[in-house]
């Protein structure tokens, strides 16, 4: 923080930790929390920007296979942003952007589901969710 205070722009270069090169100081730890190589990991920004180009690269609706699955309840920028690819593409999201599990109802708001926030659900809990889900 101190060096962001002191040196702004600067510290790209001048910093005691310059920023310029975080993301090859970073990839070797990174690489080890998810079993890969260092040569196989990118350090880089937000999530949000991650998923964009994650989809960008890899969602190519074609014929049949137009559909992106997203679970329901996600974080509200992960679904924007998976809402915005299914547009970007042509694609209608009212009937290619599916959203699997539970519906966020005050039924089943204290139900355990898959979806966010993150819990210890069982395949149980979620499939109860669904149930719930279907029956309001
Ligand atoms: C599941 C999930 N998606 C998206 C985000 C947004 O991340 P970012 O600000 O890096 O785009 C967060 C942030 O906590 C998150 O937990």
């Amino acid at each position: 923080m101190r060096d962001w205070r002191n040196l702004g722009v600067e510290g790209h270069f001048a910093a005691r930790r310059p920023w310029l090169t975080y993301a090859e100081r970073l990839a070797p730890a990174l690489a080890r929390l998810i079993g890969a190589g260092p040569q196989e990991v990118a350090v880089m920004n937000t999530l949000t920007v991650n998923l964009h180009l994650l989809l960008v690269s890899f969602y190519r609706p074609a014929g049949e296979r137009t559909a992106l699955l997203i679970e329901r309840r996600a974080f509200p920028s992960d679904r924007y942003a998976a809402e915005s690819q299914v547009r970007l593409t042509g694609s209608i999201p009212a009937r290619d952007l599916i959203e699997l599990g539970a519906a966020w109802t005050a039924r089943t708001a204290c139900a355990p589901t898959t979806s966010w926030p993150r819990s210890s659900a069982t395949g149980r809990g979620s499939r109860r969710c669904c149930s719930l889900a279907s029956s309001t």
